[in-house]
């Protein structure tokens, strides 16, 4: 690369001749290029320039007016000391003022000055200790408020500036930065800069990619110079950063700054004396009588003015209504949620001791708990485990609420995760299915460590430890809750350990060995996992129970499937094997496969064809209800949303089914939330067909949901379990009710970041996605008429609100997007056994309203200006019956006819 310098020189033309496109050149006779060679800040010299500094805030795609403001005044900068290489510069800034947006300025930019506290506050010189471009260190005094210091970094930072095009690293008041010089004429060059970090301040992200958030970020200053004297003519910084969510990009902020120096004159300037640079500063500070401080160009937050703020309790006062359970599902109580969970993030212990043992707050207390368990500091968890017992039955269903929230959360916390672990192999008497939920937690926590965290912390191993040993020790279905834990923890290590169950272990431990791998991230899938999911599947081993061997099918099928093995699939589907449904399964699979990958798709058409008997299978019918299919309810230029459903049948009756809601964009799909259902023992009900299998097993009669949100599986819901129970319901009707099965509050996004912008100015960005749901259900079996009807239903209230901010003691801005849809889905199913078995499906979602709403707001303190501009659009997500197959068409048409 050229080296060159951006100033100018009747040489700058044979210079740039000479290399081509690169302005620049050496100033006089030196070849060295640097500032050795230009007397920029001469001893003695003292320059004035005008100052103006902009904030604007807008909405992402800037098609309305912004919020924001100015402040303008003269800088003047003299060079008072220097020693050697060192100079030292006094920086004044003179009669700085507000200038804000109001309706009645005048056209074209709108804005007027208005009185602040800027106008009295107190305002020293300070000083830079400047070293060939560098600004080694700055002296602010000592009693300034943050928000004037801020803004001497920010003028400071412009004077940090090399002559040399290159790349560097540099600090300043954006933090710390990658930096490129460019010249662009025998006079001007830019800075500019990018991946600035802030590594001081505190970060929250999810990294959960659908569900981030991200920063596009524009850095330039721009630099106008003049020689002899040897002067910097103007200064221009422009910076935007737009903020949005990944998964929906239109959603989001836009915030812009600029700040430009423009030279009015130069004069003399008085110097000081002193033997060194400690010298002189004493020296200034006796004369001026201040005190100042040796300061980075690093900016600073601005303290927490506790005056505004409004403590967690009295916002959960304010707010105990929406919080309510009958608001379960709703948007309302979603954006509540999201802001008690910022609220408490930031409250002391004793604000979030007294909420929770306030009487009034008994009837949301359930609600609480989710919403502590978001805000994961150790101060909040430390609280909450005061007035939490895992061990005291009456406390069961407050437990649990507490840690599922902790394990959908997608910033786990080191201190609550080794707690938790503690407590867990400490604690003798937790009832059983805190236990289980304590486990599924705990490994899901530390799951999601190990995705945050840059370096393994030893309480992945002991995690693993725990999970393992007491799998090892637990008898019979004892044993079930640990291989769920080894699901949620999704360990490449645990792989050795589950084979040797699908080898050993009875059938049911081999389906759940299969789901906890079927789980890990697709990147640990490995020969050994291939080879053993061929052997289940086949049954080339042992015999293996229907679910192991349909989910060792899928894992065959996500895996990088070779043409060999998909010609072994398709040909078992002409195979003898009794089990019926299983063929059904693996033929809808390669379908759905087909259909969404070309290649798959060519393959399959061309083994069939060579195929005579294959050829025949797939034309026909297969018997069987199993299904798999997936169906679009989001089409989005920035994602994706589909629907995908599995059922795997067992005479007629579901064994294992799941609806995945699944959202995906570009190479990356995310499963945001998964409804299981699984039973056993049913088909002695529907038929005397024993459902393809050789024997019929024994199972005794159980149903239940199983629920994976965020990627965490939750401990199984059992409606009923064993002959009893379920006659106990059809009788008396228990379950013809509608029935709630779930209802949680979760965070979906969760972003906290502060943006530190050149002028010295800093955004908070903050941005949260929450939704607040209810799942029920209901069935109704008549054996007298021999059928059954269930209802699955779903409601969800999805909020989401991002906000940038910009707070200092003299103004305040800030814009707000907040967008909500309550979407609901119906899963009804008709199942009639009354001669040949039907089985029909509807899966519908009704009518759904979108809100998109923007405020933004501006106020000064102290002053009774405030601005608010506020816009409210909405619009009607129309509803949908999804298709589902045509198959289930004629038995929807043959039960209803
Ligand atoms: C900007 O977004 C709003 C909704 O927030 C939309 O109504 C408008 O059409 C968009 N404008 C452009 C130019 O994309
Ligand atoms: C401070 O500077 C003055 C000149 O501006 C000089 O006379 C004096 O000796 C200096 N004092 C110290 C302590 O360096
Ligand atoms: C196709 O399968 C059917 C039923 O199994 C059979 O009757 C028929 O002969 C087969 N046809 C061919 C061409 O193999
Ligand atoms: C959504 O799906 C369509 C077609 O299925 C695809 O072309 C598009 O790239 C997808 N969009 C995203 C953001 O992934």
């Amino acid at each position: 690369m050229f080296r060159c310098i951006n100033s100018y020189s009747i040489l700058y033309i044979l210079f740039a001749l000479s290399i081509g496109m690169c302005y620049g050149f050496v100033l006089l006779s030196s070849a060295s290029g640097d500032f050795s060679d230009v007397n920029i800040f001469e001893n003695g010299q003292s320059l004035r320039y005008k100052l103006q500094s902009t904030i604007l805030l807008n909405e992402r795609n800037l098609s309305a007016k912004n919020v924001g403001f100015f402040i303008d005044g003269e800088v003047t900068i003299d060079s008072i000391w220097t020693h050697g290489d060192q100079k030292l510069l006094k920086i004044e800034i003179k009669s700085p003022k507000l200038h804000i947006r109001s309706r009645k300025a005048p056209s074209p930019d709108g804005f007027i000055p208005h009185s602040s506290k800027l106008d009295n506050i107190e305002n020293n010189p300070f000083f830079i200790v400047w070293n060939k471009g560098i600004i080694e260190n700055t002296f602010i005094a000592k009693n300034e408020p943050v928000s004037l210091k801020n803004i001497k970094k920010g003028i400071s930072s412009l004077f940090q500036f090399q002559l040399l095009d290159g790349e560097t690293t540099e600090t300043d008041s954006s933090g710390k930065c990658s930096v490129t010089y460019t010249s662009s004429s025998p006079s001007t060059f830019t800075k500019t800069k990018n991946q600035c970090a802030s590594g001081d301040f505190d970060y929250i992200n999810n990294p959960n990619h659908i569900l981030g958030v991200k920063i596009d970020s524009t850095r330039t200053v721009d630099y106008e110079l003049a020689s002899n004297p040897f002067i910097i003519k103007s200064i221009i910084l422009k910076e935007s950063h737009s903020v949005f969510l990944t998964a929906r990009e239109e959603m989001g902020n836009h915030i812009e700054a600029q700040e430009t120096l423009t030279f009015i004159d130069s004069k003399k300037a008085n110097t000081v004396e002193g033997t060194d640079l400690e010298k002189a500063i004493e020296n200034i500070s006796n004369k001026l009588g201040v005190k100042f401080n040796r300061e980075t160009l690093l900016t600073e937050i601005e303290p927490i003015q506790t005056e505004d703020e409004i403590s967690f309790s009295k916002k959960v006062e304010r707010m105990r209504s929406q919080l309510k359970i009958e608001h379960m599902g709703s948007t309302k109580q979603a954006k509540v949620f999201t802001e008690l969970v910022n609220s408490a993030r930031n409250a002391p212990k004793e604000d979030i001791l007294k909420t929770l043992t306030t009487k009034k707050n008994k009837p949301i207390l359930t609600q609480l708990y989710d919403i502590l368990g978001y805000v994961g500091t150790l101060d909040s968890h430390t609280t909450v485990m005061k007035n939490l017992h895992f061990d005291k039955e009456e406390q069961i269903d407050f437990s649990e609420r507490y840690l599922w929230a902790l394990s959908f959360s997608s910033n786990p916390n080191l201190d609550v995760i080794k707690d938790l672990h503690n407590k867990f192999n400490k604690i003798n008497s937790i009832p059983e299915k805190v236990k289980e939920t304590l486990i599924l937690t705990l490994a899901s926590m530390t799951y999601r460590l190990s995705k945050t965290a840059q370096a393994k912390y030893n309480i992945h191993r002991d995690v693993e430890e725990t999970i393992i040993n007491n799998l090892d020790y637990a008898k019979n279905e004892d044993k079930y809750k640990f291989f769920r834990a080894l699901r949620n923890l999704k360990s490449e290590s645990t792989v050795p350990v589950l084979l040797e169950y699908i080898k050993k272990g009875t059938q049911k431990e081999g389906v759940l060995a299969w789901r906890a791998i079927k789980d890990l991230d697709s990147s640990s899938t490995n020969k050994d996992i291939l080879t053993a999911a061929e052997k289940t599947f086949f049954q080339l081993d042992r015999r293996h129970d229907t679910s192991s061997r349909t989910i060792a099918a899928d894992i065959i099928l996500q895996s990088s499937l070779n043409n060999e093995l998909l010609t072994k699939l398709l040909n078992f589907l002409t195979s003898n094997d009794p089990a019926y449904e299983i063929k059904q399964y693996l033929f809808q699979r390669i379908k759905m496969l087909a259909e969404s990958d070309l290649t798959v798709k060519n393959n399959v058409e061309q083994i069939i064809k060579s195929n005579k008997h294959l050829n025949n299978y797939s034309g026909t019918n297969p018997r069987g209800l199993s299904i798999s299919l997936t169906r679009r309810f989001l089409n989005h230029p920035s994602s994706n949303g589909s629907l995908v459903t599995v059922q795997e049948m067992k005479s007629g009756v579901i064994k294992r089914g799941t609806i995945d809601v699944v959202i995906e964009k570009e190479e990356f799909s995310n499963e945001l939330f998964s409804l299981g259902i699984f039973s056993g023992g049913l088909h002695t009900f529907m038929s005397s067909d024993n459902g393809g299998n050789e024997e019929a097993d024994e199972e005794t009669a159980t149903a239940g949901i199983e629920l994976t949100v965020l990627g965490t599986q939750i401990r199984p819901f059992v409606f009923f379990s064993g002959q009893g129970e379920l006659m106990g319901h059809v009788w008396s009707g228990t379950a013809s009710e509608r029935t709630p099965a779930y209802q949680v509050l979760a965070l979906l996004h969760d972003h906290l970041e502060y943006i530190r912008l050149g002028s010295g100015f800093i955004t908070n960005i903050n941005i949260k996605g929450a939704t607040s749901m209810d799942l029920s259900g209901q069935i109704e079996i008549s054996l007298w008429n021999r059928n059954a009807e269930s209802l699955v239903q779903k409601a969800a209230g999805i909020v989401v609100t991002g906000s940038s901010t910009i707070d200092t003691m003299f103004v305040k801005s800030l814009v707000e997007f907040s967008s909500s849809i309550e979407p609901k889905l119906n899963l009804h199913s008709d199942i009639d056994f009354s001669s040949n078995l039907h089985l029909c499906m509807r899966l519908t979602q009704p009518d759904a309203v979108f809100r998109h709403n923007i405020y933004k707001v501006e106020r000064i303190p102290g002053s009774k200006h405030k601005m608010r501009i506020s816009k409210y659009q909405k619009y009607i997500v129309p509803g949908t019956t999804y298709n589902i197959n045509k198959k289930n068409n004629q038995m929807c048409n043959a039960i209803f006819s």
